[in-house]
């Protein structure tokens, strides 16, 4: 074994090893790609998000589900109002990303919510129909298609009855209870109070008035599953019941002896789940991620390959270099 030889493998190791660790440390690869992700998903006429924001890929399903009045008679003399679930009624929408989501986050206006995402963040979002500004908060880990994603609920504190939010009980100090929302005051007047499907998480009250409300977490809650790398958007589930407030009339015959409540109409699941097609395009993406930040591990572990060379070099040169020629075991520098 030439002593060159010896020496560049030693020299070679050490320069990889370094080289990877300064690569980690400088994250250098890792802000590549978190650039690259920031730089791609700006919003700009010609890129593959602006084509997606205008004709979004993914179906946008709609079910709409009506409370069937059973006794309508009995109401009337007051009694408990029975109902029966109807539905669904499915339409499939193309334009919800386009006109809804525009309003939706709070602080971006992107499409989706904004890449790397952790789980420790709370996200803004502004539903128009709801008329206030919600957030999602972390709620576990998810794999929709192969796909890593972080689970975002609806938290219950949103529409619970805490101090937070006193400015939403209209009018002021006329807070109706928790799990439930006037928004008569952005319909034009009319008495519409939303709340979860069911009256989930909602108070008692509201579920003992009707006979037939069934809340159920799976079924009823709202919540969104997220690629926390690209932030888009891979299965969400947004639904909301709409209820009016029904108020017995002295001066009027025709509502009898009805009772004052917060009446269920009908709800709606707005659903989306990323295709397969679309999850297959995202995951060799992904993949192409994956292996660029590693590059520096793959150095590494060459650093490591040839570093081990180097110490098996050391150990067998040990005795022939001892037994090296007289030119050899002379110093390298003579004077
Ligand atoms: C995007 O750009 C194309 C060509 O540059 C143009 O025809 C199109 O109208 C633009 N779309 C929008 C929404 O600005
Ligand atoms: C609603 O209830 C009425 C009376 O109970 C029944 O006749 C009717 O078929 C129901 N409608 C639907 C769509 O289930
Ligand atoms: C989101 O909007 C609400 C008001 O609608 C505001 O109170 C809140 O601070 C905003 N949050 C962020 C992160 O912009
Ligand atoms: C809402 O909370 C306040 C204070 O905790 C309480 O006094 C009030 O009775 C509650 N209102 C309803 C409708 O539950
Ligand atoms: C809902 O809000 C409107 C206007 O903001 C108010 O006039 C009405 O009394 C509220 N309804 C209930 C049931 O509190
Ligand atoms: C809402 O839609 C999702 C996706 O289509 C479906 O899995 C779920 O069962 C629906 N929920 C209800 C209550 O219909």
């Amino acid at each position: 074994m030439g002593r060159c030889c010896f020496y560049t493998v030693g020299t070679l190791s050490l320069l990889l090893l370094v080289t990877s660790v300064t690569l980690l440390v400088a994250r250098v690869f890792q802000k590549a790609v978190e650039q690259t992700i920031q730089k791609n998903i700006v919003l700009k006429n010609g890129t593959e998000t602006f084509d997606y924001w205008e004709t979004p890929p993914l179906p946008v399903y709609t079910q709409f589900y009506f409370f069937n009045v059973t006794n309508p008679e009995e109401i009337l003399k007051g009694e408990t109002p029975h109902v029966t679930e109807v539905g669904p009624y499915t339409y499939r929408s193309l334009d919800w990303w386009g006109t809804e989501s525009c309003n939706m986050i709070n602080g971006t206006d992107g499409d989706s919510f904004h890449p790397l995402i952790t789980k420790d963040e709370i996200l803004y979002v502004f539903p128009s129909d709801f008329c206030r500004s919600v957030y999602i908060t972390f709620s576990g880990f998810e794999n929709i298609q192969g796909l890593p994603a972080l689970k975002y609920k609806l938290p219950a504190e949103i529409l619970a009855n805490t101090s937070e939010n006193a400015g939403f009980c209209l009018p002021e100090g006329n807070c109706l209870g928790s799990g439930v929302l006037n928004v008569s005051i952005c319909k034009n007047g009319a008495p519409i109070i939303l709340s979860a499907p069911h009256f989930y998480q909602a108070d008692e009250k509201f579920l003992s008035a009707i006979a037939g409300m069934h809340p159920n977490k799976d079924h009823h809650e709202t919540f969104v599953d997220i690629n926390p790398l690209t932030g888009i958007i891979l299965r969400a589930a947004k639904r909301f019941q709409i209820n009016v407030y029904v108020r017995k009339l002295d001066e009027f015959v025709e509502t009898g002896n009805i009772q004052t409540l917060v009446f269920p109409v009908m709800y709606l699941n707005e659903s989306v789940l990323i295709d397969k097609e679309t999850a297959d395009r995202l995951k060799a993406a992904l993949n192409t991620t994956v292996i660029v930040t590693n590059i520096p591990y793959i150095i590494m572990a060459l650093g490591v390959f040839f570093g081990l060379i180097f110490i098996g070099l050391v150990c067998r040169g040990q005795g022939s270099m001892d037994e090296g020629t007289p030119d050899e075991r002379a110093p390298l520098i003579r004077t």
